[in-house]
Order: structure tokens, then C-alpha cells, then sequence
């Protein structure tokens, strides 16, 4: 594996730090809890762990309204207790990822303090202030614009009123946010999560969107003027340089408001790294699990990155119910089996969102016991995010082994029987499962940066691909239908690498797939 780049080919691992592991029993996840599970996080044989914010935060938006960028939670721990995490994590071969916040900040930052001290405060333009609104939206709710009686100008937020959005076209501010991976990457930092980065640039005349048909006011129009702004691309070029300047770092992209092309134009050479797909993004209201949706949107995206880049996939994350609340009915983990196979075997770095490896579900809530601001401004169309957000289920003592105090959110009633302890002693749980997908993705290059073909397979219910290296191929044949289904195999000597139902005979002209089979073939 000489060519082996950690950050395109291997495996990533989100945590949500809060909601973790706890080692002090405040009921809040922190860097000591995360360090002392990192020998969990290494057996899974992952390459690195992308970390939600970790930043002090008002926590308006669980840590996504940063109000000092670099400097630690208190509730998570100290900047000491971080760099134990990161040299513990290398030692282990695992590299960091911090998220970076950077199209906003808390209205608690010192930056925003003194904007909107007066009007001619030396950082007043480092936000957007404005005598009147323009149309901009909220995506979180309402305009985007809040009226500020001390100075008597308006600001603007895309998110939430207290995460106001900062001027990426004033070059100090360009200097200081550029300082803050500086910052990072001397600590040793290997990698960067870029939180909505395509909305940093603004129309520099903040002129109003065009509008649209459609059913929130932040969907009425077409985002020409508050994000995707072409002055964007240089930044990403110096970005890349700065990254560049160190050893083997890495930045992946959070496209907002996506399309495969969109994205696409922002990664490769002199650009980001990569960016995510998700999969998730056009059935958020009516979650569709079908083999035709997964082939669609991969083919859109293999013609929108050709050979640029490798896409960063992710069936799950902070944001979106979890893959196994979208796909499987009940406890039962078939559909969860087949979404952990496509991810780690369709074409693209793989990231898995902290519980995906035991098929951790959402937790329910109810009205009153939502936190999260969109779930609050758009129930019952929009429920929020916390359902994904529950703490990490390791065991089934109190709290699920995940902190000795009241958790800060409740925990899954499952987790007496879902919990990584009581898979670990199950040779065919969804942990150890998911553990073999990982150790095939390291030794057989085809799925690493291999290419990818899609066969025509007999039924629409019936997915098959072959991944292809110069030394292998290796087709995964993933049955969504609840049938026996049979497919013809291409001329080869097809070996059997893993199969849920226990193929282990050499195969030959066709197979035969029993109900949800997930199925990965070799031919060398
Ligand atoms: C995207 C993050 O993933 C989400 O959690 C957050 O609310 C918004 N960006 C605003 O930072």
C-alpha cells in the first residue's frame, strides 16, 4: 500500500465530541472521554476522526456558533487535554480532523462584539450590515436579517440570528480566518472539515436573489447572490497552498444546497481536497431506499468528479436522521447491512458517523423535549436534529456506558441490546460486520481508488457493481428486495469474499442472492 493516502483512501470516523464519551459525569462528552476510547476507534481500523466542534460555543447551535476559534470548551476540556488526543491519535496511525466553522461565528465572538459596537468600529465590515434588508433568507427560518437598535443597521445571518454571517470579502478578515488553520495545523492537526463553505462569499453588493417557486421562504429563491460566489475560487487556491505547505493535511468540504456539478467545480487540483455527497439530499422528506436511487446519484456523480477527485460519501452524520432510522424497519439491521456495504464499497472516502457501526437509531422526541432551533421554528414538518445526536450506546450499564451523570440528551431505549459491548462477543454483529467491509477496503485496492461499472442487472431491486484495479476485480452485488434474486456473473473465477448469507463455494455463471444479501465477489 505505498500510495496509500490516509485521507483517499481510508476510512473516517465522525464523533459528535458532546455526546461521545463522558469522563468527568457532567453528562457531556469531552477530549479525555474521546482519547480513552481511541483504542475502540482503532480496531475498527479507521484512519481518522473528524471531530464536531470542540470550539467554546453559546450553544445556540450545539457548537456550530463558535465564539472563539481557537481555544477549547470548557465541557470538552483544555487545549493540553487536545493535544493528548492528537498525539494519542497518532500514535495509533489516526489522524484529526477539526471542523471549521467559518461562514459564521457566535454573536458572542469578540469579532462580532466590537461590529456591532458602533458604526465605525474598525471591524464593522467584517460582518454584513445593511440600512435595509434584502430578500436573503434564513435556512434556519424567517429573513436573514436582524435589525440592530444600538446602531440602527441590520445584519445578516443564514443561519440562526445568533450566528451572524462574516465579511469573507474583507481581506483582514481573510488574513484572520487563514490564521486560524495556521493555528491548528502547528498543533498538529491533519485535516479540516469545512462547514458550509460555498456561503462564505457574498454579492459585493449584497443584491437581492432571484426568486422561485417553493414551499419555505429560503427555497423561494434561487441562491445566486449569497452563495457559490466566483470570488470564492482564489481563496480555495490559497487554501490549498497554505495545506500544501505541510506534510500530508487535508481539507473536505460541506457544499451547501448541493448539486454533483456544483460541488464537483471546488475540488481536485488547487482546490479542496474533496468534498461530500450525501446521499440523503433528495429524499429528505421521503426517504427512498431503492438499488435505483444509489445507481443514479452515483452515476451523476462519477460524470460530474470524473477522475479529479474521490468523492467523500456519508449515508449519516449530525444533521440527518441516521441511515438505519431512514432505511430498516424496526431493530431489524438488513437495510443498515446494505448501507454500510455501499458506503464502504462504492467510489469514494468514506465517512461513518459515530453508532453507524452498531446500527445506532435516532431517538424519539417529543415536542417539548426538542433543543434543536430549526426543529423548534419548523415542527411538525421538520422535527430537528437531536434524534441523531443521542449518546454513543457502548454497554448496557446505566446510560449505556456513555457518562455516569444524566446525560445532556436521552439515550436510545435500545440500548440494553444495541450497545458496541454485547457485538463485540457476536461474530455476525454490525460492529464486526462493518469491520470486515473496513479490513477488505485495506487490502484490495480496487475498492480504494479503484474504477466502477454498474451491471444491468435483471431487476430494478438488484444492485451490482464491479470495482476494478490493475490487479483484481471485485464485484458487490447488494440484493434490496426482500426475493431470492439471481445474477449473471461476468466471465471470470469468482471467489467469495463476504457474503451476510454465507456464500462460500466458488461461483461461476450466476448467483443467487437471498433476500437482502449483501454479497462482495473476486476475480483475480
Ligand atoms: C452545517 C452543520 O453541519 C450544521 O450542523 C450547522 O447547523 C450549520 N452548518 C451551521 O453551522
Amino acid at each position: 500500500m505505498d500510495d496509500f493516502l490516509w485521507w483517499r483512501d481510508g476510512v473516517i470516523y465522525q464523533v459528535y465530541p458532546r455526546s461521545f464519551a463522558d469522563s468527568n459525569g457532567d453528562g457531556f462528552g469531552d477530549l479525555r472521554g474521546i482519547t480513552a476510547r481511541l483504542d475502540y476507534i482503532k480496531s475498527l481500523g479507521v484512519d481518522g476522526i473528524w471531530l464536531s466542534p470542540i470550539y467554546p460555543s453559546p450553544d445556540k447551535d450545539f457548537g456550530y456558533d463558535v465564539g472563539d476559534h481557537t481555544a477549547i470548551d470548557p465541557r470538552h476540556g483544555t487545549l493540553e487535554e487536545f493535544d493528548t488526543l492528537v498525539a494519542e491519535a497518532h500514535k495509533r496511525g489516526i489522524r484529526i480532523i477539526l471542523d471549521m466553522v467559518l461562514n459564521h461565528t457566535s454573536d458572542q465572538h469578540p469579532w462580532f462584539v466590537e461590529s456591532r459596537s458602533s458604526r465605525e468600529d474598525p471591524k464593522r465590515d467584517w460582518y454584513l450590515w445593511k440600512d435595509k434588508p434584502n430578500n436573503w433568507a434564513s435556512v434556519f427560518g424567517g429573513s436573514g436579517w436582524v435589525y440592530d437598535e444600538a446602531t440602527g443597521q441590520y445584519y445578516f445571518h443564514m443561519f440562526l440570528k445568533e450566528q451572524p454571517d462574516v465579511n469573507w470579502q474583507n481581506s483582514e478578515v481573510r488574513q484572520a480566518q487563514l490564521d486560524i488553520f495556521r493555528f491548528w495545523l502547528e498543533r498538529g492537526v491533519d485535516g479540516f472539515r469545512l462547514d458550509v463553505f460555498n456561503a462564505y462569499f457574498k454579492h459585493p453588493g449584497l443584491e437581492d436573489n432571484p426568486t422561485k417557486f417553493g414551499l419555505r421562504r429560503f427555497d423561494r429563491q434561487i441562491h445566486v447572490n449569497d452563495m457559490d460566489r466566483p470570488e470564492m475560487m482564489p481563496l480555495l487556491g490559497e487554501l490549498r497552498s497554505l495545506l500544501d505547505s505541510y506534510p500530508e493535511r487535508y481539507s473536505v468540504g460541506e457544499p451547501f444546497i448541493p448539486t454533483p456539478e456544483k460541488t464537483a467545480s471546488y475540488a481536485g487540483k488547487g482546490k479542496l481536497h474533496t468534498a461530500f455527497h450525501f446521499f440523503h439530499i433528495d429524499t429528505d422528506l421521503m426517504p427512498k431506499w431503492s438499488a435505483d436511487h444509489f445507481r443514479r446519484q452515483m452515476l451523476d456523480l462519477g460524470k460530474a468528479t470524473g477522475d479529479n477527485y474521490l468523492p467523500a460519501l456519508a449515508m449519516s452524520n449530525h444533521d440527518i436522521t441516521r441511515a438505519a432510522s431512514r432505511f430498516c424497519r424496526g431493530e431489524d439491521d438488513a437495510n443498515a447491512r446494505i448501507a454500510m456495504a455501499l458506503l464502504m464499497t462504492l467510489r469514494g472516502t468514506p465517512f461513518i458517523y459515530y453508532g453507524e457501526e452498531v446500527g445506532m437509531r435516532d431517538i424519539s422526541l417529543s415536542r417539548s423535549e426538542i433543543m434543536d432551533p430549526p426543529g423548534k421554528y419548523y415542527w411538525p414538518v421538520f422535527k430537528g436534529r437531536d434524534g441523531c445526536r443521542s449518546p454513543m450506546q457502548w454497554d448496557n450499564s446505566a446510560n449505556a456506558g456513555f457518562s455516569t451523570g444524566k446525560p445532556w440528551l436521552k439515550i436510545h431505549p435500545n440500548y440494553m441490546e444495541r450497545n458496541v459491548s454485547a457485538q463485540e462477543n457476536d461474530a455476525n454483529s454490525m460492529l464486526n460486520f462493518t469491520r470486515r467491509l473496513i479490513a477488505l477496503r485495506k487490502e484490495h485496492r480496487a475498492l480504494r481508488d479503484g474504477g466502477i461499472i454498474f451491471l444491468e442487472p435483471p431487476q430494478k431491486d438488484l444492485l451490482a457493481y464491479l470495482r476494478l484495479s490493475p490487479e483484481q476485480t471485485i464485484l458487490v452485488a447488494l440484493n434490496f428486495s426482500s426475493k431470492t434474486r439471481t445474477l449473471d456473473l461476468p466471465p471470470g473465477d469468482w471467489q467469495p469474499l463476504l457474503s451476510t448469507i454465507k456464500h462460500d463455494a466458488k461461483i461461476s455463471d450466476n448467483i443467487e442472492l437471498a433476500p437482502h444479501e449483501v454479497c462482495l465477489l473476486k476475480s483475480s
